[in-house]
């Protein structure tokens, strides 16, 4: 069998944990195999709403294994967070969750390391999350970090220590007290002392050597869905450098966040919204700062699921799709929050760049450059509720012709279209 890919298309947030949710049914295994807790998974039904950041978002099928892969970071205590939230609504989560042992540990110091760096960087701060991201994976390629294989091992805490003790001598040699950073709200002190009761629960949990469990279950005829955290506009090597994250979002990182061969890589299915957000820092060619993206921001809820800030809002940006969809393989697209736009009398799309007279297609190398002038074509909204759809076929009329614009433009045909946050609130294409 192959593993199926669901990831985003631009700078996160377009709705993968949804659908994820909304194809579970369809796979024996869901794995995440990049980023952490920076991560914030909106999956609603039935009338409630969860927010995950290191749980899959097959979670909520007890029939479906969730496995978390080694490319994933862990911060112990936002992982039992999540799972005692889960067992409040009634859900045994640790009955499926399956962790690599070789997945990397964020410490607490990572976290204030993190907080101390963006500080530093002032207005050129890239606008991190603050869940200790990018020095958790510098130390993992700095081969100086701590995974979860380790948290048995007898000198596990003379590791832990003689590691933060490297992060605060770096702080204090920035000239930063840590008394400073608050880490949720809590001191540093009381944030480890519940990461380290955090980090003994986990011996309780269920480590595996995630890439054999993998293989092997694909060699029976298992299926499994990999699940893609924040987006392709966001990878550290195609996004907006160093506007970024810290890992591989692309369908690349699903073979060295899981340990899968790229020959068993199936569908790539990938997710954008009908028009873009972003939260944080970086270049944002169509950025809407005036009442249209406060509009869209109001109607699509647009604020982040993980620290709760204002998305910047803008059009749709077809050179950065198509860039993303090559650098994916994408063979499935699935356009989300196509509601958010129903009060729209018209919508604009942004078909290239104008830069000093010539016309420029591609995804530019700084899509910050302020020489840099979005072209738009604008197209006439549906200006209707979609809540009657009930399939594709209900879609309105300027809506199709929205969708057909778009994957003429990007030559990948839009199979599921999303029209609401709940998991009913998707149409799907029959084949399916
Ligand atoms: P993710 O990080 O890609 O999983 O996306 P988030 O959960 O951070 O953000 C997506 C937000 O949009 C969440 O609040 C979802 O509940 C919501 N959402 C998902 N699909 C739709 C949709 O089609 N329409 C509307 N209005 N909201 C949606
Ligand atoms: P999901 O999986 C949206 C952004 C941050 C910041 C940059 C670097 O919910 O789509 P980091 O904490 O990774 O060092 O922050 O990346 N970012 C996200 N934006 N959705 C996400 O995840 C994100 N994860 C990180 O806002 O600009
Ligand atoms: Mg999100």
């Amino acid at each position: 069998m192959k593993v199926d890919v669901i990831l985003g298309l631009q700078w996160g947030d377009e709705g993968k944990g949804k659908i994820v949710d909304v194809f579970t049914p369809k796979y024996d295994i869901i794995a995440r195999f990049q980023g952490g807790p920076n991560a914030g998974h909106t999956i609603a039904f039935n009338g409630k709403k969860f927010v995950l950041h290191t749980i899959p978002s097959g979670i909520f099928h007890s029939e479906t294994q969730n496995v978390i892969g080694n490319g994933v970071i862990i911060d112990p205590l936002i992982l039992f967070q999540e799972l005692d939230k889960l067992r409040e609504s009634g859900l045994s989560p640790e009955d499926n969750l399956l962790i690599s042992r070789r997945a990397h540990l964020i410490l607490p110091s990572h976290r204030l390391l993190d907080a101390a760096l963006e500080t530093r960087k002032g207005d050129a701060k890239i606008g991190s999350t603050l869940k200790g991201i990018g020095p958790t994976y510098t130390d993992k390629y700095g081969r100086n970090g701590i995974r979860v294989g380790n948290i048995r091992d007898k000198d596990f805490i003379d590791r832990y220590h003689f590691l933060k003790g490297s992060h605060l001598e770096v702080i204090k040699n920035m000239g930063f007290d840590i008394s400073i950073f608050k880490l949720d709200g809590l001191s540093f002190e009381s944030y480890e002392t519940q990461w380290l009761e955090a980090v003994d629960r986990m011996k309780s949990l269920s480590v595996i050597d995630g890439e054999i469990f993998l293989n092997q279950s694909l060699d029976k005829g298992k299926t499994v869905l990999a699940e893609g955290a924040q987006g392709t506009l966001l990878d550290v090597d195609f996004g907006a450098y160093p506007f970024v994250t810290s890992s591989n979002t692309i369908s690349a990182g699903v073979c060295a966040g899981l340990g899968i061969s790229p020959h068993r890589i199936g569908n790539v299915y990938g997710i954008f919204k009908a028009y873009c957000t972003r939260v944080g820092s970086g270049p944002f060619p169509t950025e809407l700062v005036g009442p249209d993206g406060e509009a869209i921001r109001r109607q699509g809820n647009e604020f982040g699921a993980t620290t709760g800030r204002p998305r910047r809002c803008g059009w749709l940006d077809l050179p950065s799709l198509k860039y993303a969809i090559m650098l994916n393989g994408v063979n499935s697209l699935i356009m989300m929050k196509a509601d958010v736009l129903n009060t729209f009398p018209a919508i604009k799309i942004c078909t290239g760049f104008q830069k000093e007279g010539a016309l420029i297609e591609n995804y530019p190398f700084n899509p910050g450059d302020p020489s840099l002038e979005p072209v738009y074509c604008e197209m006439k909204g549906w200006d209707t509720s979609l809540e009657t759809c009930t399939s594709i076929e209900d879609i309105p009329a300027a809506l199709n012709a929205y969708i057909r614009f778009i994957e003429e433009s990007v030559g990948v045909s839009v199979d599921t279209v999303s029209t609401g946050p709940d998991r009913c609130q998707t149409l799907q294409k029959e084949r399916l």
